[in-house]
Order: C-alpha cells, then structure tokens, then sequence
C-alpha cells in the first residue's frame, strides 16, 4: 500500500483537508498527516488522526518520532507529499528553503514527486512574492493545484479558494502513478558538450551546461526507471539515483552509449557532441608558432545515427536539434535520417537554451503535428517530453 504525507497548515480551507484525507484513502493510500504548529491552533490534530488512522504529526521535536528523525524515516517512506491547504507562509518557506517546523523540514528531505494546493485571500494569492515563490517551485519541479476563483472566507470574492478535495486527489494519484510509469525501463540520457582537445590546454567545444540532459535523467529516474547518464565535462551535481558515467571526448561518448545500448528500452541523446575533432592532437602543450594559422579536423562519430542503425524494434531514440534557424527543416531532417523516433528542436544562439536554465521546445515525431511547450524550465522540459516519449511508446508497441 502507498503512504503519502499530506500537509495542513493554517488556512481557513483546513476543513476541506479531512476530505482529501478520505479521498486519498478511498484510492487505496495511507496518508499521514502533517499539521503546521499554526494548522493546530485552527483544528484539533485529533480530528485528523481519527480521519486517518495514524497519529497527526505536529511537534518536529516531540517524543518518541524524533528519537528515531522522524521527518527523514517518512521523507523515505512516502510517495507524494501533498500540501492542502498551502499558505502563502508554507509556500514562500518551501521556496526559499526554510526548515523550521516538521512539513517545510519533510519538504526538503524528501524526494518524492510534491503536490501543493494554495489557499489564501486573494491580494496574498495574486502578491507579486507569493506568485514568485510559486515559479520558483514549479521550477524546481514541484506541481500546483490552483486555487479557485469564488466566495473567500475574509469576505472577498476572488481567485484563492482551495480547488475542490476531488480534484486535489485525482492529481495526486496521477503523481503517484507516475512515479512508476517507467518501473522495469532501462533508460539511457546522454548530457552536456565533449570536449575535443587540441593539446592538454586547448580544446573544441560548445557552450552546452549539461542541464537539459541532467534535467532528463532526474525525470526518467521520478518515474521509475533504470537511468544511465553518459555525461560530457559539466559543473552539475549528479541526478541522485541515476548511474553516471563520465567522459570527455565524442569518441568515450560513443563508446559508453554502444556499451549501454543494447540493454536501453529509451534513449534520449541531449549531448551536444562536438562535431568536429582536431586530425593530429598533441601529447604536449603546443607553441603558437608550431601551430601556425591552419588546424586541420575531422568529423567525430555520429553516435545518434549509429543507434538509429542498431536500433531494435523495441527501443525508442529521441534525438535533439539544436539549430540557430530553420529549426523546424533540419529537425526533420535530422529525424529521418538518424532513425530516431522523435525529435526535441530547440533555438540556441544569443543567450538562448545552453547554460540557460529554461528551454523553449518543439516535439517533432515523423508524423502528426509538432508539440510547442513554450518557455519552460528545463525541470518542466523533461516532464512534457518524457510525458511525450511514454504516449509514443505506447502507441508504438500497440
Ligand atoms: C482564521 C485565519 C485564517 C487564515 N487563513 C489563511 C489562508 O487561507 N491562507 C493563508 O495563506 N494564510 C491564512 N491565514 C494566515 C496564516 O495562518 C499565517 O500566515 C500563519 O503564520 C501561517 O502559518 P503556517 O503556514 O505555518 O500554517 C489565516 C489566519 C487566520 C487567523
């Protein structure tokens, strides 16, 4: 049976929190409540703990849970946190990294997918701050139930209501259930640029940071899967949970990706490998003059068409094109020729997605329309197109 812990703090649409509790229980999950100190001054935790069967959770430092740090043995037991009602106070805590009392400390420790439904007057909603710390969430991955617009408890008519228990949950279950949509899956990312070197000093490169594709290995990993990042030189921290593999040429890139291939149910190449090497790279740092004015190069392997050869029946290849114009005709082109399944497109040059923490795509399959997500962050990237890649291997396998 799935536990999730469901956080109450201190709104007036606390008393719709007992029917969410009695939602989640009807879709077969255990839930856990967490009440904020100030939840407990608007409704007795006793209520809660009778509506779920588990003592509510109020005090971080109360006896005998923090004995045994209660909030990291639930951050590892839970598959959802859910938060309803979310004020704007929980909201800006849990965006700027607050731990004070027991729900914005499970916040930070846990890993599992979050799901908040704010609750407020409206001017506190619509707060440049509040909405802020709500981008800032969405951002790191966190998703929103939004409130609704109607008769507010201070009196007000407007935007803040708590969404319905109903809808609240069926959300939650869809997180849930997401968590294991690729369980039993092997996936296989590729990240950031190569580096093609000259001499132990010089290299060519690209600008590529690494987060699009690192981005992808975390999503491919919240859903269950198997995950093998291959990952060119970047300054990022390794998606907890995923097998990282480092190298620095197109060369170990294409040599890490063939190794891991033929195990790959998905594979999604969101490397920028450096098309070209240099002909003759030296052992030692090189003198300008030595160098003279004409380096000659050659094409590295292109590790995506390669795949698209060896690709089995089975496997699904998602490719990226990173153009600075005609984006839409050499994504496609790309596609065909490559035998990949889909095509992520996206616009690079001037300031626009490498090193950037947010990317505009285009979904290209080899028919039916392309997908546009708009400005996103790569953390929502990841998500549309993974929720893109599952939807085509269904239909592929059917
Ligand atoms: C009766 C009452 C109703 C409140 N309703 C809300 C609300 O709907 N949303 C909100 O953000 N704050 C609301 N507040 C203010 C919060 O309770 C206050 O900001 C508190 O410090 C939040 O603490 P917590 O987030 O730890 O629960 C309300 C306060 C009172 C006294």
């Amino acid at each position: 049976m799935k536990k999730i812990a469901l956080g109450v703090s201190s709104s007036v649409g606390i008393y719709k929190a007992c029917e969410v509790v009695r939602g989640f229980q009807k879709s077969g999950v255990e839930v856990q409540v967490v009440m904020t100190p100030n939840a407990a001054r608007l409704i007795s935790p006793l209520l809660f703990s009778s509506l779920s069967g588990t003592k509510t959770i109020v005090d971080i430092f109360e006896e005998p849970l923090a004995r045994t740090v209660g909030h990291i043995a639930l951050a590892r037991e839970i598959a959802l946190l859910c938060v309803a009602p979310a004020t704007a106070n929980v909201i800006g805590k849990f965006a700027g990294g607050v731990a004070d009392d027991f729900l914005s400390t499970l916040f930070l420790a846990s890993r599992a997918p979050v799901l908040i439904a704010p609750a407020m007057n409206e001017a506190m909603y619509l707060h440049p701050q509040t909405q802020a710390n709500i981008a800032r969430l969405k951002a790191l991955g966190a998703e929103f139930v939004e409130p609704e617009k109607g008769y507010l408890a201070c009196g007000d008519e407007g935007w803040g209501r708590l969404a319905e228990p109903e809808a609240i949950v069926l959300e939650g279950m869809r997180l849930i259930g997401r968590t294991a949509s690729l369980k039993g899956k092997t996936v296989l990312v590729t990240a950031g640029p190569t580096r093609e070197h000259l001499d132990p000093v010089r290299f060519l490169s690209n600008p590529s940071s690494g987060k699009m594709g690192y981005e992808l290995a975390r999503e491919a990993v919240a859903r269950g899967a198997e995950t093998i990042l291959v990952s060119g030189p970047t300054s990022l921290v390794p998606p907890a949970g995923a097998r990282t593999e480092f190298v620095q040429t197109a060369a170990e890139m294409q040599a890490a990706c063939l190794k891991a291939f033929p195990k790959a149910d998905i594979v999604v190449m969101a490397a920028a490998v450096s098309d070209f090497r240099f002909k003759a790279p030296r052992a030692r740092k090189a003198g300008k003059i030595e160098i003279g004015s004409t380096l000659a190069v050659e094409k590295t392997p292109d590790i995506l068409a390669l795949l698209g050869k060896k690709k089995r029946p089975g496997q699904f290849l998602v490719g990226f094109a990173a153009e600075t114009h005609d984006i839409l005709a050499h994504a496609r082109k790309k596609l065909a020729a490559k035998n990949a399944d889909l095509m992520v497109a996206n616009a690079v040059g001037e300031g626009k997605a490498f090193a950037t923490d947010d990317n505009s795509v285009r979904i290209i399959a080899p028919s039916g329309p392309v997908q546009e997500t708009g400005l996103l962050s790569k953390r929502e990237a990841s998500r549309v197109i993974f929720d893109r890649v599952e939807a085509a291997v269904e239909k592929k396998r059917r």
